[in-house]
């Protein structure tokens, strides 16, 4: 295993009384580790924006699917970026919400482009994109 270093940071008593709640709600069992995922996905994104290679990303749709035009608008967008979308899951909610999660892969500035005309389809109730990596940057 690497070696840890240990890091002091100063930050306002309420603020910090304010993470350490909400790390308890997500059921991290101490700070560090709630620190150490913040710092990986601030490295990523920032990785992702910037990287000249593949990267993935998530992307998660709700949507009205009786809403006039839109499943057609989302399919034909999808088969046009057919070499970006590696999986596609189509959950119905109720009688009229769907969740679809599609995974991506593809530059970076193509995935980003791709969310944004899928998230900003009319009827889309809801959508974002999670950037993730190969992995191999991460230890
Ligand atoms: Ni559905």
């Amino acid at each position: 295993m690497e070696k840890t270093i240990r890091f002091s940071v100063s930050i306002s008593p309420d603020l910090l009384k304010k993470f350490d709640k909400e790390i308890k709600a997500r059921a991290y069992t101490n700070r560090s580790r709630a620190v150490r995922d913040l710092i990986v996905n601030f490295i990523v994104e920032r990785e992702w924006e910037r990287s000249e290679t593949e990267v993935m990303g998530s992307l998660t749709l709700l949507y009205d699917h009786e809403t006039r035009g839109l499943l057609k608008k989302l399919i034909e967008i999808q088969h046009e970026r057919h070499e970006n979308i590696a999986s596609t899951m189509h959950l119905h909610i109720d009688e009229h919400m769907c969740m679809e999660i599609l995974a991506l892969k593809g530059m970076p500035k193509e995935i980003r482009e791709l969310a944004d005309r899928l998230i900003s389809c009319r009827g889309v109730k809801h959508g974002k994109l999670v950037m993730s990596t190969t992995g191999k940057e991460i230890t």
